[in-house]
């Protein structure tokens, strides 16, 4: 089993839109999937209710519950777990305990840069992070490369520390996709390729990941 945390103290970074749009790329290869919203507000989990039953679905967990590792059935190979604004490394404790990776999205913008250096800077002091056994990465999200203000915050991310998986573009296809419990992944013509191929950085990353830690274990 996989788990991977979407992260950010900051609010509407695409913590939940991301967090839905890895869920669905799961399902669709086949593999058993849950998707855990920490946060009270609940998208992630209407995201899961609105899903049409004709879609692979993730198993929706109810992370505000204090034992919902209870409801974790035990043959999934993938977690996702989406977790709420103004998070710090103390209230996700028992997240970073468990998950193999935190994927931290990122506005190319100034308010957004700035809470994000904060929160990466503060896990930075959570062991499993300082000891490098949790791995940490960016993903550039509502990316506009025609703007000068988002090529600047992207130099700039590009200065910091840790990999940009990928820099997703700012486009409603995930406005409208996610208000119908779908994904870019659940589609295969042309347009919606284009914008997957610009996920595959991530998972290219996350499958090293993978091959790392099973190579650990052997
Ligand atoms: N790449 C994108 N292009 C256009 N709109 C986007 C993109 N990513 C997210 N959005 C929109 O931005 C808003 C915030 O996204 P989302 O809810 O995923 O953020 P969040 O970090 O989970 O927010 P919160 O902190 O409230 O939980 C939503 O309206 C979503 O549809
Ligand atoms: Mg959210």
């Amino acid at each position: 089993m996989s788990s991977i945390l979407v992260a950010s103290s900051k609010g509407g970074c695409g913590k939940s839109t991301l967090s839905t749009h890895l869920a669905a790329h799961f399902c669709v290869q086949g593999q058993r999937t849950a998707l855990v919203d920490l946060d009270p507000q609940g998208s992630s989990l209407r995201w899961c209710q609105r899903r049409t039953e004709w879609l692979p679905a993730p198993v929706a967990i109810d992370g505000t519950q204090e034992r919902w590792h209870k409801a974790m059935p035990e043959d999934v190979q993938q977690v996702v777990i989406d977790a709420p604004a103004g998070s710090t490394p103390d209230t996700l404790k028992s997240a970073l305990k468990r998950v193999d990776v935190v994927l931290v999205p990122v506005l190319p913008a100034p308010f957004d840069l700035e809470a994000t250096a904060m929160f990466l800077s503060a896990l930075s002091r959570v062991p499993r992070v300082s000891s490098g056994e949790l791995p940490i990465a960016l993903i550039a999200n509502r990316v506009r490369p025609n703007t000068q203000a988002s090529q600047r915050a992207l130099a700039q991310l590009h200065d910091w520390p840790y990999p940009i998986l990928a820099e997703l573009r700012d486009s409603q296809s995930y406005v409208l996709l996610t208000a119908l419990g779908k994904s870019l992944f659940d589609y295969g013509n042309e347009v919606a390729q284009e914008q997957q191929a610009l996920w595959q950085g991530v998972f290219t990353y996350l499958r090293k990941l993978e091959r790392r830690s099973k190579s650990a274990k052997d």
